[in-house]
């Protein structure tokens, strides 16, 4: 019998692209209170989000990943045809099935691998991890990973717990095989006891069985939520930094969930991160784009400035599930 040819040798991996779609609608917390009996005030107080995108019917899930996803082929400098694999995570894809990525690989012009992943607000640090292995192991020279959501499809404008804090957009990455070592190993888990702080209102067969209860909007009880990402996913982050070998003073940005600033903050503090370190504050105008909002905010850091390329990133996510993902990537 013949032994079965699989690859021996180990490439390297790292982020070569970015992109990224904000829908052309700017929503304002003034335009959203009435609804929820609430104010700006409080609103910026409790979560630090002023505003949010809301993509219109023509900015569907694909059409916003398809924007995205130009842009990070352009960064890296290659061609669609190239890719090997498109990923996209999302929650908010409106279709069972198919998945979203056959269809924005289609509209890209390629015939890549291509399939979803749903792992809510941490989809797209699992992406990550995934595409890294496949490139690792040779089994892909370029993937595609996309970060898409629009979450104002699933959200009850009237729940005071969720109304206000979530937004659409779309961020996309491209990973590339690479001569040097560019995203470390990543940590992450799940704790599926935990489903309840974060679900669909009903299942699609509760909806089918029952045509009068509420559309399956996303709910979640906050305060649960906060408490347990306060409290938890610092220690995670600190995992991924252990794990890549580098120390807080070696980064040059600290790139987390856009969940809620305060969390952002107390992360910042239970890491003991430098006073000076740039930390992504994208939620103030784009609000939790679950999925999309690392690589929305990494990107608005390139493209305003804030950090170089080439510099190291420790990135986590985590939300509905629950589970989490974090790794240190080196910034395209
Ligand atoms: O992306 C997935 C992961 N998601 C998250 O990480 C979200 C985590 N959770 C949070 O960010 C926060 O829990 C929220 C921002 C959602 C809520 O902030 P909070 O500080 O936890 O508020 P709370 O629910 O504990 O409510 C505090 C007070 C209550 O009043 P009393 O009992 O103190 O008098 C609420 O009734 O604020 C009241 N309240 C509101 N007031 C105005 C609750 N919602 C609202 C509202 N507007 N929308």
């Amino acid at each position: 019998m013949s032994a079965l040819g699989v690859p021996d040798v180990l490439h390297h991996a790292r982020i070569t692209g970015v992109g990224a779609y904000r829908p052309r609608r700017v929503v304002p917390n003034s335009e959203i209170v009435a609804a929820i009996d609430s104010s700006d005030e409080w609103i910026q107080e409790r979560s630090g989000i002023a505003s949010r995108h809301r993509a219109s019917d023509d900015e569907t899930v694909v059409a916003m990943a398809e924007h995205a996803s130009r842009g990070a082929v352009e960064y890296a400098g290659i061609d669609a045809s190239q890719l090997d694999a498109v990923l996209v995570a999302t929650v908010t894809h409106p279709y069972q099935t198919p998945a979203a990525a056959p269809e924005l690989a289609a509209r890209l012009g390629s015939r890549a691998a291509a399939f979803d992943i749903s792992a809510a607000c941490a989809g797209y640090c699992h992406a990550i991890s995934v595409a890294n292995d496949m490139v690792r192991v040779g089994t892909a020279e370029h993937v595609l990973v996309v970060g898409v959501e629009k979450m104002l499809d699933f959200t009850d404008p009237e729940d005071r717990g969720s109304a206000f804090i979530f937004g659409d957009g779309a961020g996309a990455v491209i990973v590339s095989r690479s001569e040097v070592p560019g995203i470390g190993p990543t940590v992450w888990g799940s704790d599926g006891e935990k489903k309840s702080l974060i679900t669909s209102r009903s299942s699609w067969m509760e909806l089918a069985a029952n045509r009068d209860l509420a559309w399956p909007a996303i709910i979640m009880e906050g305060p649960s939520v906060f408490r347990w990402a306060v409290w938890s996913m610092a220690t995670e982050a600190q995992r991924a930094l252990d794990a890549a070998g580098v120390r807080p003073d070696e980064l040059a940005a600290f790139i987390p969930h856009q969940a809620n600033v305060r969390i952002i903050d107390q992360m910042v503090k239970a890491l003991g991160l430098p006073k000076d370190l740039p930390v992504a504050r994208d939620i103030v105008t784009t609000a939790n784009t679950s999925a999309a909002s690392v690589p929305l905010a990494m990107e608005r850091m390139l493209r305003e400035g804030e950090v170089a390329p080439g510099g190291l990133a420790l990135q986590i996510g985590f939300g509905a599930g629950l589970v989490w993902a974090a790794q240190v990537v080196t910034l395209p």
